[in-house]
């Protein structure tokens, strides 16, 4: 990797002008864009206009930053001065005050109380759940079948997410927690491209059933509350129960119930999308496929993995880290800036806000040669230790960083592993596998694939 040259990527030196970007009627035009088309629109900002772009409208002042240390100064060295940004806040009504849209004090006391769960002698305690629900699903799979990949993942990880953190098995209500979570996921995106026509209190049908859709998912994260308050275990839930403020206070229901939601959204949507990108992925790479394939069967034979397996299962770290770039299940992250500060060639002012994305920043060639083509092998020789920071961020960085990387990783590569030692997955020919970016970047439609057993 050659050494880069931060003067060459920093287009703009003159603190006093504003950063380039649309404007006038283009920029009118590409408010429709950002919102009907948001990901290929960012990457075109980003090619056309350089390391900043200026989106303000009016007097809100939005800012896209294309470069790695730009998104560094933002996330680790101005996160004091940065709170989350309004499309985030926009989710307030489901999640409340859950760890991933707090702030503050607040957030820092939560973050604390919750990090316990992730240390790395828990995460290898819930190896041996992730290896025996995984081993379930595949014991159902029919060889011929034809399966929605993104369907299987999702009812999978929903499940590993309550059984690891709450200590509960949703098998009987993961298709209701799904449906719930996924409606509420579908209005959030419909909000975002109508809030200029309907606002959200109208009592249309799309509200209403995101309203009943919200009162369902409480009434079971109230259920998984009360279960373990009567019978604790050992469990983050039944930790968080437990738990007492400076002044001596506990956790209120609603405080639980927002943390509750939070890690149970963030965590099974982002790694199913990881799991589903990838598996689409192999599909269409079959070299990478075949090395994956030899090396799961080198390593594992006919056995079931355990946690001591992860660090020689390298190729298939590999291609996670390789499908995340290229489909990053988190594409975008947005701040808002509490006070003024210069950021960069930039001085912003208070309430600007800041939008990074994994999605343009993972496609730069100036870090990633070749960038469209999927390469696991470029991961070889600790790339990631070598590229800048935040070049690659698929889990964000700084101290918002996703609580959940480590959990995500060992859950994704066993699972992964689990599927390549026993199945083949071909896609369906012909149908539309569609991005639907919303705050995660899931498939539209699906992803639609033909299962084969493999034998040994
Ligand atoms: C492939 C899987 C995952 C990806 C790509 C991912 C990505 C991210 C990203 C980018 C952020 C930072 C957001 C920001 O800075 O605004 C984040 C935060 C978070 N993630 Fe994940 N995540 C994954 C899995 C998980 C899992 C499994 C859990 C739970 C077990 C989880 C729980 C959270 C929480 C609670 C936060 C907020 C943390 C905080 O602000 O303190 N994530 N995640």
């Amino acid at each position: 990797m050659t050494k880069l040259n931060k003067a060459a990527y920093l287009n703009h030196n003159n603190s006093s002008t504003q950063p380039p970007g649309p404007r006038g009627l283009s920029l009118l035009s590409s408010l429709v864009e950002y919102t009907f088309t948001p990901i290929e629109f960012l990457l075109k900002s980003a090619r056309e206009y350089g390391d900043v772009v200026s989106l303000s409208i009016g007097p809100i002042r939005t800012y896209l930053f294309n470069h790695p240390d730009l998104i560094d100064e933002v996330l680790n060295k101005q996160n004091q001065n940065c709170i989350k940004d309004i499309s985030y806040r926009a989710l307030k009504g489901v999640f409340g005050d859950g760890l991933l849209l707090s702030d503050g004090d607040f957030w820092k006391r939560h973050r604390r109380m919750i990090q316990p769960a992730f240390t790395a002698e828990r995460i290898a305690g819930y190896a041996s759940t992730i290896v025996a629900d995984t081993s379930q699903m595949l014991a159902k799979w029919r060889s011929g079948e034809i399966y929605d990949i993104h369907q299987e993942m999702s009812q999978l990880t929903i499940k590993l997410i309550t059984q690891t953190m709450f200590g509960v098995d949703v098998t009987e209500t993961a298709l209701e927690i799904l449906e719930a979570l996924d409606t509420i996921m579908l209005h959030y995106i419909h909000q975002t491209k109508t809030w200029f026509l309907l606002p959200a209190w109208l009592p249309t049908p799309e509200n209403r059933q995101a309203h009943r859709a919200t009162k369902r998912l409480n009434e079971i994260v109230y259920g998984i509350i009360e279960q373990r308050r009567k019978s604790p275990k050992d469990d983050l839930l039944s930790r968080m129960l437990q738990v007492k403020d400076e002044d001596g206070s506990q956790l209120s229901d609603r405080q639980l119930r927002d943390e509750v939601i939070t890690l149970m959204l963030a965590g099974y949507e982002t790694t199913t999308n990881a799991l589903t990108w990838t598996l689409m992925l192999l599909a269409q790479n079959p070299e990478a496929e075949a090395k994956l394939v030899a090396e799961v069967r080198s390593v594992l034979e006919e056995r079931l993995p355990t946690i001591n397996d992860l660090p020689k299962l390298c190729y298939t770290e590999m291609v996670l880290k390789e499908s995340m770039r290229l489909y990053p299940p988190a594409w975008i992250v947005g701040r808002e800036l509490t006070r003024d500060c210069t950021i960069g060639d930039y001085y912003l002012a208070r309430g600007t806000t800041i939008y990074l994305s994994q999605w343009v920043v993972h496609r730069d060639p100036r870090f990633f040669a070749n960038p469209e083509q999927f390469l696991p092998e470029r991961w070889e020789d600790n790339l990631e230790q070598r590229l800048p920071r935040c070049a690659y961020f698929p889990f964000g960085a700084g101290p918002r960083v996703c609580i959940g990387k480590a959990f995500s990783m060992m859950e994704a590569t066993l699972i992964l592993a689990m599927v390549a030692q026993k199945f083949r997955l071909t896609l369906i020919p012909d149908q539309s596998i569609e991005l639907l970016p919303s705050i995660t970047l899931r498939p539209k439609h699906g992803v639609k694939m033909m299962f084969k057993e493999i034998s040994f």
